[in-house]
């Protein structure tokens, strides 16, 4: 099977600056997971299902197709031949994330979406049961953690660079700490450091100490060489 780095660990804990930058250093194709969960919500939100309804919920996962392409070093999603992007981060979105998240036809639809993906090549798939359900083999698997408030703090800033804020950092923390607690405690693999996984808490550490303390701890063989040029 193709090379999978496992990156789990809750909102905000830098998993995917971190999954996005050692993926472009070693060749390995991004996954967002949680776009996909972001995604099958967009879609109940769109159609008028009640996301506290996990019947309703459930017949998503037949009725949505979602299509995924590898583009400039990620894999990308599209339903319809639309992408979404912007539309995936929502404070809506994120409020109903979680509810979705938890039902079991949503999660086994979206776990072999993740699996299948492997045909791409290596990958770096980041999210919440990647190193426990998804790809529990990996040898590979990381936990990434920091404090709540580093946490709410960089996912207001990335909302404030990519000009979608629209919550105040206090509002960012209560609405992340309440999706935290409802994807650690659902009963379909919930978020949870497995035995075994490397974990890093990032909460005083730079973007590209994580990075080099993940490279670090991949396999030999994983780590690409750098190729230095002669400058003649
Ligand atoms: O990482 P994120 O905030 O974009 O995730 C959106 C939601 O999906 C969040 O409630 C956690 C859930 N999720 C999940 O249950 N399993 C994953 N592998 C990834 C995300």
């Amino acid at each position: 099977m193709n090379k999978v780095i496992a990156v789990d660990g809750p909102s905000g804990a830098g998993k995917s600056s971190v999954s996005r930058i050692v993926g472009s250093r070693l060749g390995f194709l991004h996954v967002d997971s949680g776009a996909l969960y972001r995604i099958m919500t967009w879609q109940a939100l769109k159609r008028g299902v009640d996301t506290s309804s996990p019947e309703a919920v459930a017949r998503l996962a037949e009725e949505v197709s979602i299509e995924c392409r590898p583009e400039n070093g990620a894999v990308t999603f599209w339903v319809d031949g639309f992408r979404p992007e912007n539309e995936l981060r929502t404070p809506e979105i994120n409020a109903h994330a979680s509810k979705v998240a938890t039902v079991k036809e949503i999660r086994a639809a979206i776990t072999d979406l993740l699996r299948g993906m492997v045909k791409f090549g290596p990958l770096v798939v980041e999210g919440r049961d990647i190193t426990t359900a998804v790809f529990p083999d990996s040898p590979a698997r990381f936990f990434l953690t920091a404090s709540p408030e580093a946490r709410a703090r960089r996912r207001q800033k990335e909302e404030v660079e990519k000009g979608i804020a629209s919550q105040s950092a206090e509002e960012v923390k209560k609405s992340l700490l309440a999706r935290d607690e409802m994807d650690s405690t659902r009963k379909y693999a919930p978020l949870r450091k497995a035995d075994g996984v490397f974990e890093i808490d990032s909460s005083e550490l730079t973007l590209e100490e994580v990075v080099e303390a993940v490279v670090a701890a991949l396999p030999a063989d994983w780590r690409k060489p750098k190729v230095f040029s002669a400058g003649i």
